[in-house]
């Protein structure tokens, strides 16, 4: 499905990784990729987990670094020649803002978590836009607690919100180039940053109660629909978070 298609992955910090688990499933079809990791201590993992991958790329990139941002590109353009997708999987907020209330949320980690979590993929947009030379798909990952308030999930939601209103615009600005953005709104996963929000135990057992799957999302199943949204198939969908919740957004009461 994605032979003689490249991609760039951000987000890879462990096989925990929502990442990974869309580079599995995108490599499987057939695509090439290139991976960056976020700071040194990330390097090895990153190095490790794509060593059986054909002619992967792994380049260091730290959002908050734009000359980092600047050469990833650059490599990428030179080793690729061209790019037709990139799954954008990177978030961050201050522990101490992912507990208590959202209230007394500073204004350091208001600005880290929103240009991190959500000003990063318009930044990796406008960089990769250019080398998106036959047209091409930008995924980024959401969550339910950007239109819901989710105890403890706090200034993540509001990056969160920002991100999938920065999806509808870009979708808008790159649509003439035949370039696709969309959001997946996964439910919660066990993950490194996951971890990072308070009570992260309770959620995952209040959705596999509550949810009409009555089951908690797996990482792979977002990235199945990654490789949806990153493949042909997807071709007319552009602007949209769809969700991967085993159906948790829908239920009142
Ligand atoms: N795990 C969940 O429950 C869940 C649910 C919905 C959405 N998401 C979203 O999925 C995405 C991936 O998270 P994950 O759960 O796989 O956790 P993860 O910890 O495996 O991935 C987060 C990634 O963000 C990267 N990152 C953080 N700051 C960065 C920076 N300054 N520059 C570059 N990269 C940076 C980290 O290196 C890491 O690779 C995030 O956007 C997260 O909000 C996660």
């Amino acid at each position: 499905m994605l032979e003689n298609k490249n991609g760039m992955i951000f987000g890879v910090a462990n096989k925990r990784s929502i990442a990974w688990a869309c580079a599995e499933a995108c490599a499987e079809q057939g695509a090439r990729l290139a991976f960056t990791y976020q700071g040194e201590r990330l390097k090895e993992n990153v190095e490790k987990l794509t060593a059986d991958l054909q002619s992967a790329v792994v380049v260091p990139c730290d959002v908050t670094n734009q000359q980092e941002v600047d050469t990833a590109f650059e490599t990428v353009g030179r080793e690729f020649g061209k790019l037709d997708f990139l799954i954008h999987s990177i978030a961050f907020a201050p522990k101490e803002a992912l507990e208590g209330e959202f209230l007394t949320t500073s204004r350091d980690a208001f600005r880290t978590a929103l240009e991190i979590s959500a000003f990063s993929l318009t930044q990796l947009a406008f960089a990769a836009a250019p080398l998106m030379k036959d047209g091409g798909s930008i995924v980024t990952m959401s969550y339910y607690g950007s239109e819901k308030v989710v105890q403890n999930y706090n200034v993540m939601g509001v990056a969160k919100a920002a991100l999938e209103s920065s999806v509808r615009y870009l979708a808008a600005d790159l649509g003439k180039q035949n370039i696709r953005v969309n959001a997946i709104s996964a439910g919660p996963i066990n993950t490194l940053s996951a971890r990072g929000v308070k009570n992260m135990g309770a959620m995952l057992k209040h959705i596999a109660e509550k949810s009409p799957l009555q089951r908690n999302v797996e990482a792979r199943e977002v990235g199945n629909t990654a490789l949806f949204l990153v493949s042909d198939l997807s071709s007319a969908i552009t602007g949209e978070t769809i969700y991967v919740d085993c159906g948790y957004n829908i239920m009142g009461i």
